[in-house]
């Protein structure tokens, strides 16, 4: 019975496959919303996708959220001396220390027993700030390691969530809302046709340099993520492998 459900599953992975045209869906059984422990089996096969495909000095950036942060647990030293470096794909958000990049990189590296970069600035910054802040060494450097990202490892929100998440004003509430922000990664809000509509005025990783990766994983789950998932996939590089649960998977098949 399991294998016959597994097997549905991957049925449903490629249908998924197929409609975002990215390379791989890999969908756990189970409603995330139901039943939170779901989410160490995603971070499980995520985990397994990663470790899977890791090379020699590879650099890995991370962004923060519980999704990513599911892969902790499941990461170990591997075979050979691999020499990863984990680096925070942006600054933190709002007060979650546990689920911040910064935090998530440490915590990876100490897992796998390998090295990782961390870039503390505010999640908001003033055009000044932010102008000064990108001549800084400390910053130049963490440009030149997202240039040269091997793989990046993210999650996909509902743009309301984050925002509310991140202690948007409401004045940036109202203009996301405007704008008809619907997903919201690596700091970049898409709207339902997948078109970039704002950005948060940190330093992080951009888009370009998420395209130019050769592996991307998005780790992402429950229904209240469809429509972010379906805006989201609308841009998502082709080398993305999305790992979801079953209810959203559902739900997206259903909406396509
Ligand atoms: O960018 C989106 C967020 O990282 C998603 O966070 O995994 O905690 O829902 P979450």
């Amino acid at each position: 019975a399991i294998v016959y459900e597994w097997s549905g599953l991957t049925q449903l992975a490629k249908v998924l496959e197929s409609h975002f045209g990215i390379q791989r869906v890999v969908v756990v059984p189970g409603d995330y919303n139901e039943d939170h422990t779901i989410l160490s089996m995603l971070g499980k096969e995520a985990a397994l996708q990663f470790m899977s495909a890791a090379f020699d000095e590879q650099v890995v950036a991370v962004t923060g959220g519980k999704s990513v942060a599911s892969l902790a647990q499941f990461l170990h030293p591997l075979d050979g001396q691999k020499d990863i470096t984990f680096v925070a794909a942006r600054g933190g958000i709002g007060h979650e220390m546990q689920m911040q990049a910064n935090t998530l990189v440490a915590t990876f590296a100490m897992q796998m027993e390998t090295q990782y970069r961390t870039l503390f600035l505010p999640e908001h910054l003033s055009e000044q700030a932010y102008q000064a802040m990108l001549t800084e060494p400390m910053v130049t450097e963490m440009m030149a390691f997202y240039d040269q990202a091997d793989c990046v490892i993210h999650g996909i929100g509902s743009a309301e969530e984050m925002a509310i998440r991140r202690n948007s004003s409401p004045e940036d509430l109202r203009i996301l809302e405007e704008k008809g922000a619907v997903s919201e990664a690596f700091g970049y809000y898409f709207n339902a046709d997948g078109e970039i509509v704002h950005r948060i005025r940190t330093i992080g990783i951009q888009l370009e340099q998420v395209q130019n990766s050769e592996q991307v994983i998005a780790v992402a789950a429950g229904k209240q993520k469809v429509n972010a998932m379906l805006s989201y996939f609308k841009v998502a590089p082709k080398q993305t492998i999305f790992v979801t649960d079953e209810a959203a998977a559902k739900a997206i098949a259903a909406k396509i």
